[in-house]
């Protein structure tokens, strides 16, 4: 019988089981066996595994997380990293390998795959910024989280006349901050890609103040810099290189009661938006991509990762994916401060 693996790797998101689902069903349908790795790279390192049957992934699509575990491990900063990944590939007779993550999980299946491994990628992130598809699975269920929160955040900065800042994830890319930001109509937005001044956030509120409006929302991204400086949570770098980010929210809050004299809040969504049950979407898209990762094992197309483009999943080439992020494009930002202020 024919083996495969699969893996996610990385922060959780919603639509990681669908994705999970849908490769076993796939699998399954031509007689192969799966093999799910536990916590990301972690797993095949050192061969924790457990077999996916239908039994496994039954009832599995409206859970969000993922049921296979996953971690930041990078198996080019693990000993013997990649060796152990070869030894389990040779212990299992893997025939091909479902990486699903985003920017540093699909980095190192790109590399792995390079190194000669039946390697495929899917891909996952709610921050939307990896290159070569139109969308993420995981990021539309963060966005509605971040919208209807910031729904939620207008009833009670409106009773209360005062300024609401509320601090959404996204490390490098602005996405969910941005779309959640117009669709929940915040008046200010601020996003990692580009750099905003405090005083011309709080020109931006006074002036709105000052036609009578009483409350104000502030919709800020994790990533965004605070007059040209990050605002980190901690200097520890994770095996990644990243640093934790947080702490934008309160920062910001302070500065602005400071510099209007508006009464200011803040909420930290943090990863409330990363939680719970993947939307519509996300289910779909993700079952998409498990279908499409299992067709381009049986192609033999490795080194690939499943793309959504327009409305068809294609497959590009997991080099392109990686390496340059997708980030908001500067006129898309400029389009929203039509409804700043
Ligand atoms: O990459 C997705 C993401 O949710 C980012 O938006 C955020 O900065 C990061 O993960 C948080 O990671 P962790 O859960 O490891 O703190």
């Amino acid at each position: 019988m024919e083996r495969i693996g699969i893996l996610t790797g990385g922060g959780d998101c919603p639509g990681l089981n669908a994705v999970i689902r849908a490769a076993v069903r796939t699998a399954l349908l031509a007689d192969w066996e799966v093999i799910g790795f536990r916590n990301g790279w972690r797993g095949i390192i050192e061969n924790e595994f457990e077999i996916l049957d239908s039994r496994a992934v039954s009832g599995i699509l409206p859970k969000g997380g993922t049921i296979l575990g996953t971690s930041r491990t990078n198996p080019y900063k693990s000993p013997k990293g990649v060796e152990k990944i070869k030894d389990t590939f040779r212990e299992h007779n893997l025939i091909g390998l479902i990486a699903i993550g985003g920017e540093d999980t699909l980095g190192a299946a790109n590399k792995l795959s390079k190194e000669g491994l039946p390697v495929v990628g899917v891909p996952k992130t709610i921050d939307n910024d990896l290159n070569c598809t139109d969308y993420t699975f995981g990021f539309d269920t963060a966005l509605n989280v971040a919208m209807e929160c910031i729904d939620r955040l207008h009833s009670t900065a409106e009773s209360h006349n005062r300024v609401m800042v509320v601090e959404i994830m996204g490390r490098h890319a602005g996405w969910i901050a941005l779309e959640a930001g117009l669709a929940g109509g915040a008046d200010v937005i601020l996003i990692p890609e580009v750099p905003v001044d405090i005083d011309e956030v709080c020109s931006l509120i006074k002036k709105r103040h000052s036609r009578g409006k009483t409350f104000s929302i502030v919709a800020v991204a994790e990533g965004a810099q605070l007059n040209h400086q990050d605002v980190k949570m901690e200097e520890k770098l994770d095996q990644f290189g990243h640093v934790r980010l947080g702490g934008i929210g309160n920062t910001l809050g302070e500065m602005i009661e400071k510099k209007t004299g508006f009464e200011t809040r803040v909420t930290v969504l943090g990863h409330i938006q990363r939680g719970g049950s993947p939307t519509a979407f996300d289910r779909v898209l993700g079952t998409r991509f498990g279908v499409k990762a299992v067709e381009l094992i049986k192609a033999k197309k490795f080194g690939r990762m499943a793309s959504l483009q327009g409305n068809k999943i294609i497959d590009v080439p997991l080099e392109d994916a990686v390496g340059v992020l997708k980030t908001v494009p500067k006129d898309y930002y400029d389009m929203a401060k039509v409804f700043f202020g």
